[in-house]
């Protein structure tokens, strides 16, 4: 491994996977059929200290770095894929938005709640007719007073019926394009504020994903985040932490996939011998694992570029890029191992491959990803 992980990363990453081995993994199968909510887990998530992951000690967290945090969420996805995607919302782009762009006020208010899981946090960006072009968005925010009064529906809400508090953009002034978006923190009881459809999805089951309609809401300024117009730069800049933690998704499931058809090639005999005896089956091994090692190494160089304050917003979204399609490659190859068992419910790597089908999809697509990485490309190359 090119990286020489400190002792730190280590424990840490040693202290999750253990924890994710004994108290993730075993229901996660069962969790898939009745699509429950894992709040139980996440309970002993938030005293563990992996809620709050990057908060500083002083609102609650644990002040660890990006790298130690993508270690752990590769650990819990691992272990549950769905209750990696709530960790990876709440902390890489609620509690990391709330951190950068929020006032001392808010911080003080919602960090410490959040850190010890208390409130687990969502993100409503996306809109029925705005998912890749998100400056297209309708829903509406009116100043009257002390307050902001939202119109409006999010769509594909992770986290939206079980979280406490979302971070939602609305436009505050329609026409200034991304610069009239506006980012506000709305706790959830707040009238006017309601959890809509839910979607019943493929994969990541456990994981509520939800409309969230926002119907004459009175959400008080003090939770403007950021100032007014800021809303487009804080998702994108949480975004670009995000994507991080879809490498990490990708990561993980991409591990436990691959544990698992080593394991069955290795005990499964055909033609009277074990089938990883076969040429084929081991050229195939070998490349899961290098595609797995290559988008490892790609997450941990862009955690590492945003631990050193550089900017990583093209790394975030090659590590997710490669790593959304790797695990697709993984997951699909798994069940091919696995023959016509991989194609039932008594293995997990139909889970797996079920899964990982959103993470090409959700926080931007690969074809977003693809227009942000050759945007820089070709930006820089204009520079003198
Ligand atoms: N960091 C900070 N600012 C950024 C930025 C970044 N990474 N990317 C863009 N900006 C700023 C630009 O600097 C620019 O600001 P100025 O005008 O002040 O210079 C502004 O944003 C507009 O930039 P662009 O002209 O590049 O914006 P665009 O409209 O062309 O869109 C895009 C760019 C990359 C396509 C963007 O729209 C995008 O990422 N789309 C995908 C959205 C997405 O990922 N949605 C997923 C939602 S979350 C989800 O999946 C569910 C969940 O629950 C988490």
């Amino acid at each position: 491994m090119l990286f020489k992980l400190t002792d730190e990363q280590l424990m840490i990453q040693a202290m999750v996977r253990e924890f994710s081995h004994k108290v993730v993994a075993p229901g996660a199968r069962e969790r898939d059929r009745t699509k429950e909510f894992p709040g139980d887990i996440l309970k002993q998530m938030g005293e563990l200290g992996l809620l709050g992951m990057m908060i500083p000690d002083k609102y609650g967290g644990e002040g660890a770095d990006t790298i130690s945090y993508v270690l752990a969420l590769s650990e819990i996805a691992y272990g549950c894929a769905a209750t990696a995607v709530v960790m990876s919302v709440h902390n890489s782009i609620v509690c990391e938005s709330i951190l950068r762009f929020g006032s001392e006020e808010q911080k003080q208010r919602f960090l410490p709640r959040m850190a010890s899981g208390e409130i687990i946090g969502s993100f409503g960006l996306t809109e029925p007719d705005a998912g890749s072009d998100p400056v297209r968005q309708v829903t509406a925010a009116v100043r009257d007073g002390g307050h902001y009064i939202l119109n409006g529906t999010k769509r594909f809400t992770t986290t939206g019926k079980n979280s406490g508090l979302t971070i939602v953009t609305a436009k505050t002034d329609e026409s200034l394009r991304h610069k009239g978006i506006s980012a506000f923190i709305v706790e959830k009881g707040t009238p006017g504020f309601i959890v809509g459809h839910e979607e019943d999805k493929m994969g990541l089951r456990a994981s509520d994903t939800t409309d969230l309609i926002f119907e004459n809401c009175r959400v008080p300024a003090a939770n403007l985040l950021g100032n007014e117009g800021d809303g487009f730069k804080i998702a994108m800049t949480a975004l670009d932490g995000g994507r991080i933690g879809i490498a990490a998704q990708s990561v993980g499931v991409a591990r436990a996939a691959f544990d698992a058809a080593v394991k069955y090639a290795k005990k499964r005999e055909q033609f009277g011998q074990k089938i990883s005896k076969f040429q084929g089956l081991r050229w195939i091994i070998a490349d899961m694992a290098t595609e797995i090692e290559a988008a490892t190494q790609l997450m941990l160089s862009a955690a590492a570029m945003k631990d050193r304050g550089e900017k990583f917003t093209a790394q975030a979204s090659m590590a997710k890029l490669f790593a959304s399609e790797m695990v697709n490659r993984v997951t699909a190859r798994a069940i091919q191992m696995h023959g016509g068992y991989g194609f039932t419910k008594d293995y997990d790597v139909e889970r797996f491959y079920r899964d990982a089908r959103v993470f090409t999809i959700y926080e931007g697509t690969s074809e977003i990803q693809r227009i942000v990485i050759s945007n820089h490309i070709l930006k820089d190359k204009r520079k003198p």
